[in-house]
């Protein structure tokens, strides 16, 4: 399976420039996904991976072919490449195997070789039984099995997936993923998959590439993009996570406004006075067991908490941040809400203060475990 190179890509309708420079090249038989919110060009990307957007400049290439270049403009049949949309688009007046043979009898198949390759393609997704079967007699999910044997059935080079799953219910969404991981690895094929949701973004990839306004703001692992987000937006996007802001008191310190006190923060080259965001995932907080005392060399926090729910594998908390509580306040019943929170420095990711975040008002978090 070829790799998948893309250079400087833009592209513009109109006045407005959609992707900005995007590079990004995909390995062979990796699953590479482009994750970001609504109307970040996600589709668009992968429209003129398929050949069905024209980029205003930049290159694609896949393995020793140039699709995209200077000059160079190689239409989607050209390409052989599998696509999936999210809508499926299956021809409703055709069956299942009708539906397959289409794109072969396109490539000049022969009849004899098409229903062999009809019958393999179905096998893969698990659907050798249905294939006489009509659209509107699937499910949901087999539906979007047979757009997907429909993609796999000329054998492509690369498989590109615009939300495949986003038209299945919860329940079917996380069994069609895992199933779809599987085949995905079973068949080493390279794949761009596009969504919007961060959890199966993290679940089905080898690498993410999160987008944002036409930009690609952040290139990496799973464990990368969800433990060390390049931006606070990244931070915010992919998973849950509190923001409070501060003013840097030392490199390794920072004062936060809601509480006036200053934590420990991993190294970095910030210096004294600076405004800073401080971000921290819900489950690096933890609360301290009352009569416990904290290890030395951990952040310690007081917060008051607002609402505890229980949501099956974990509790959650919301708090409010702080040990402000006047006098008159704590001899009132009801305050018993007061805990310890502890946090590793190396928790707290730091970000230059941007307008783009909440702020930090109240010192509202929340905290799961
Ligand atoms: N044919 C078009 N003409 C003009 N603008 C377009 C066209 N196609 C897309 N856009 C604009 O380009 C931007 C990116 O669209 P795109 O479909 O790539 O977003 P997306 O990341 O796939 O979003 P979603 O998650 O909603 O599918 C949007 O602002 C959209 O309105
Ligand atoms: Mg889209």
């Amino acid at each position: 399976m070829p790799e998948v190179k893309v250079a400087h890509l833009s592209k513009r309708f109109g006045d407005n420039a959609v992707l900005r420079d995007i590079s990004f090249t995909i390995a062979d038989g990796e699953f590479f996904t482009l994750l970001g919110p609504s109307g970040c060009g996600k589709s668009t990307t992968l429209a003129c991976i398929a050949g069905l957007e024209q980029p205003t400049s930049g290159s694609i290439a896949v393995g020793a072919a140039t699709f995209v270049d200077a000059g160079t403009f190689v239409p989607p049949e050209g390409r052989n490449l599998g696509m999936v949309f999210q809508s499926y688009a299956l021809w409703p007046h055709m069956t299942v195997a009708q539906n397959l043979a289409m794109p072969l009898k396109i490539r000049k198949v022969d009849r004899r070789e098409q229903d062999t390759l009809i019958t393999e393609a179905l096998g893969k997704v698990g659907l050798a039984e249905l294939r006489d079967r009509y659209p509107h007699q699937l499910s949901g999910g087999q539906q979007q099995r047979v757009a997907l044997a429909r993609a796999l059935v000329y054998s492509p080079g690369v498989l590109l997936l615009d939300e495949p799953l986003s038209n299945l219910d919860a329940k079917l969404r996380d069994q069609a993923r895992a199933w779809l991981k599987r085949l995905q690895t079973e068949l080493g094929i390279t794949t761009v998959y596009v969504t919007h949701d961060q959890e199966e973004a993290l679940a089905l990839s080898d690498r993410i590439a999160v987008m944002s306004k036409g930009d690609m703001v952040q290139i990496g692992a799973p464990e990368e993009i969800y433990e060390r987000p390049a931006t606070a937006e990244v931070a915010a996007f992919v998973g849950r996570c509190n923001f409070l802001t501060g003013t840097a008191t030392g490199p390794r310190e920072v004062r936060l406004d809601c509480t006036g006190q200053a934590v420990a923060v991993p190294g970095t080259a910030v210096t004294a006075g600076t405004r800073v965001t401080v971000a921290i995932r819900p489950e690096r907080l933890e609360i301290l067991p009352p009569g416990r005392t904290a290890p030395a060399d951990v952040n310690v926090l007081t917060a008051q908490v607002l609402t505890s729910s229980y949501v099956g594998a974990r509790h959650e908390y919301d708090l409010r941040l702080g040990d402000h509580v006047s006098e008159a306040e704590t001899s009132r019943p009801g305050l018993a809400g007061e805990v310890t929170l502890v946090a590793e420095p190396a928790a707290f990711l730091l970000y230059p203060t941007t307008d783009a975040l909440p702020q930090d008002v109240e010192a509202l978090i929340t905290i799961a475990q």
